[in-house]
């Protein structure tokens, strides 16, 4: 039987709190060690939004300048993309994915099920900060969609009852 459950990263079921605190100068440092790559502005608020787990609005004049861009095309970039978090995230985050693969394998009964277990939407933290629910656009699980991620935790084949349980392991 095949594992449908993997971690991504050396950590196991991490929380969000280990994101630093929001620190204009820190992500100045940031900017400016990334700013010389192709297309910079990808990765330096990927890494924004590793260091601080979302991007702070005072980091969008801060990209800006260090890119020689204007506020409104870093704005652009961050609304486009729907990995950037705009507001702190909660203390876990769950990522349902609606790729084409998990769509078509359950993956809108998936987020029903969410939506309505924890009464929040996509895109939301529950109202005690507890679950931020956001979506993916596939999280190269498909053979084993529809696929989920718990904090740095990738589950396949999630049914709506996996789903609770895996909740559970979090709550
Ligand atoms: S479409 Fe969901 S993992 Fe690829």
């Amino acid at each position: 039987m095949r594992d449908e459950s993997v971690s991504v990263t050396d950590a196991t079921q991490a929380s969000t709190r280990d994101f630093a605190a929001w620190e204009p100068g820190r992500a100045e440092t940031i900017a400016t060690a990334l700013a010389h790559l192709p297309g910079a502005c990808l990765p330096i608020l990927h890494e924004l939004q590793d260091e601080f787990g979302y991007i702070h609005q005072d980091a969008i004049p801060i990209v800006a300048e260090a890119l020689n861009l204007s506020r409104a095309e870093v704005v652009g970039v961050v609304s486009f993309y729907h990995d950037f978090r705009q507001a702190p995230p909660g203390e876990h985050v769950v990522r349902i994915c609606r790729g084409e693969a998990c769509q078509s394998m359950g993956g809108e009964a998936l987020v029903e099920h969410l939506e309505t277990s924890l009464a929040t939407k996509l895109g939301d933290t529950t109202s005690d900060g507890a679950i931020s629910l956001s979506a993916a656009y596939c999280l190269g699980n498909c053979a084993l969609s529809p696929a989920m991620m718990v904090d740095d935790r990738l589950h396949g084949r999630v049914t709506p009852e996996r789903a609770t349980g895996l909740l559970a392991t979090i709550a």
